[in-house]
């Protein structure tokens, strides 16, 4: 099938309610905090936004409520710059929601609320993955993910995956994703969690190899990232910046790294690429709190490097 799109980001938006506290509440206990923000994110979905403002061509296959709620995360993609024709409108669809609570740290506490029957038809996921030359998700479904992952390599389309914790609890969840994959980023804890190891280079290696991955990254929040390929290994210990809010980070990393992936960036470039475009989100509140597009990567990265 014709590639007129160059990647598919398969998940929905979901609204994020941002709160500020001076210390987390505990069992029973009541803590007077304020709420900042009430903004549309969603892992995929801040990607899918990210990738845009790079420069890619991207849809994204979701769906969204009738409601506010479905209208904010749809104009959000669409401000973005994201093909929203194939996401599909269920009445009635409650949001999926994420409270986030940000205290003097700087890190998120973060709680997920998964929305009601959040469903696509299949015709529709087939022609948005057919027609793009990468799909993006993070697998919360194995079952719908197998399906849709499996078609993507008929078509000649990439399949690029994010694996945090929940995705993949044990070694078999894990060997399921990353046997269709292509590309699959991880972070650290979810890393862990499904492979049972701590994140080295012995250990990347040769899990790239028995996957046949083309590139296995591994995030580690504020000390950066470890990535392999074939041929090429790279680190990057992270860009110190003033950190409002973290949420997003790896959305934002995983964006850059596809969009450097796809422009065949070396792999150092494309960590050094992905780990500024991170920084400069975290500066600011929100999961897209400033998402930079690539001449403004680069100028952070240029002026990052001059001042060490
Ligand atoms: N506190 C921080 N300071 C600088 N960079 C950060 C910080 N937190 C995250 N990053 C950047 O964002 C990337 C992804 O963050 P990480 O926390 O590993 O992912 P996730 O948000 O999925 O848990 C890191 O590899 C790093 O480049
Ligand atoms: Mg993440």
């Amino acid at each position: 099938m014709l590639k007129n799109y160059d990647v598919v980001a398969v998940g929905s938006g979901n609204i994020d309610l941002i709160f500020r506290v001076p210390r987390l509440p505990g069992n029973d206990d009541k803590v007077v905090g304020e709420k900042i923000a009430e903004s549309p994110g969603g892992t995929v979905a801040n990607s899918a936004c990210m990738m845009a403002t790079l420069g890619l061509k991207v849809i994204s296959l979701s769906s969204a409520g009738d409601d506010r709620y479905g209208e904010s995360i749809i104009n959000d993609f669409a401000r973005h710059g994201v093909e929203t024709k194939y996401i599909q409108i269920n009445p009635g669809q409650s949001p999926n929601m994420a409270i986030i609570i940000l205290d003097d740290s700087g890190e998120k506490s973060l709680i997920y609320a998964p929305g009601n029957h959040c469903e696509w038809d299949q015709e529709t996921a087939f022609n948005a993955i057919g027609a793009s030359k990468v799909m993006y998700t993070m697998p919360g479904d194995l079952e719908k993910y197998a399906i849709q992952a499996k078609y993507a390599r008929s078509q000649g389309t990439k399949v690029a995956v994010d694996i945090e914790p929940h995705i993949a609890t044990n070694k078999q969840q894990m060997a399921d994703i990353l046997n269709l994959a292509d590309i699959a980023i991880f972070n650290r804890d979810g890393f862990i969690a499904s492979s049972k190891c701590d994140p080295d280079w012995p250990v990347l290696h040769a899990m790239r190899r028995k996957y046949s991955l083309s590139a296995l990254v591994v995030t580690c929040g504020a000390k950066g990232v470890m990535a392999v390929t074939e041929d090429e290994e790279a680190e990057h210990p992270g860009f110190r910046v003033p950190v409002v809010d973290t949420t997003g980070a790896g959305d934002i990393f995983n964006a850059a790294f596809i969009y450097s992936w796809i422009h065949h960036y070396p792999l150092r470039s494309a960590v050094e690429f992905s780990c500024a475009a991170a920084a400069l989100n975290i500066m600011k509140l929100g999961a897209r709190g400033q998402l930079g597009r690539p001449e403004e990567i680069e100028r952070f990265i240029s002026s990052a490097n001059r001042e060490v």
